[in-house]
């Protein structure tokens, strides 16, 4: 049912200089910060040949990253995203196999102006899953 993985994201608590990580030490493509305030984060995309990273930082008060950053100081992985062809088939299908779909399981406009969910990472290996309409 997975496709192909569109991007790993990183959680930081500073953007700025993690970009510069990326850019300066690793010399990767990385773009602009982009403010999702219906998400509760600032992004950053970072181009790499076979996929993308995604830098998050904490916008807002109640940031849903914000206690992730608690507990990881440093910041680190925080989701995988991988794309599905139809994410409400995907979801449905996922659900009647016992996955928990998080929030009120209706799909959101994500980071790429595409259709994401989350599905509980105790479902999943320990690992918060985002899935992306491809
Ligand atoms: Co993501």
């Amino acid at each position: 049912m997975i496709g192909r993985l569109n991007h790993l994201a990183i959680a930081v608590s500073d953007i700025a200089k993690a970009s510069k990580v990326y850019r300066d030490t690793l010399g990767a493509e990385v773009s602009a910060k982009v403010a999702q305030p219906d998400h509760g984060v600032s992004t950053v995309f970072i181009s790499l040949p076979n996929t993308k990273i995604e830098l998050l930082e904490p916008l807002g008060v109640d940031s849903p990253i914000a206690k992730f950053l608690e507990r990881n100081p440093d910041g680190g992985i925080h989701h995988v995203c991988y794309e599905v062809p139809d994410i409400r088939i995907a979801r449905d299908k996922l659900k009647a196999l016992g996955a928990r779909v998080l929030g009120d399981g209706e799909p959101k406009i994500g980071a790429h102006g595409r259709p994401v969910l989350f599905l509980h990472p105790k479902d999943f290996c320990g690992t918060l899953v985002e899935l992306e309409q491809a």
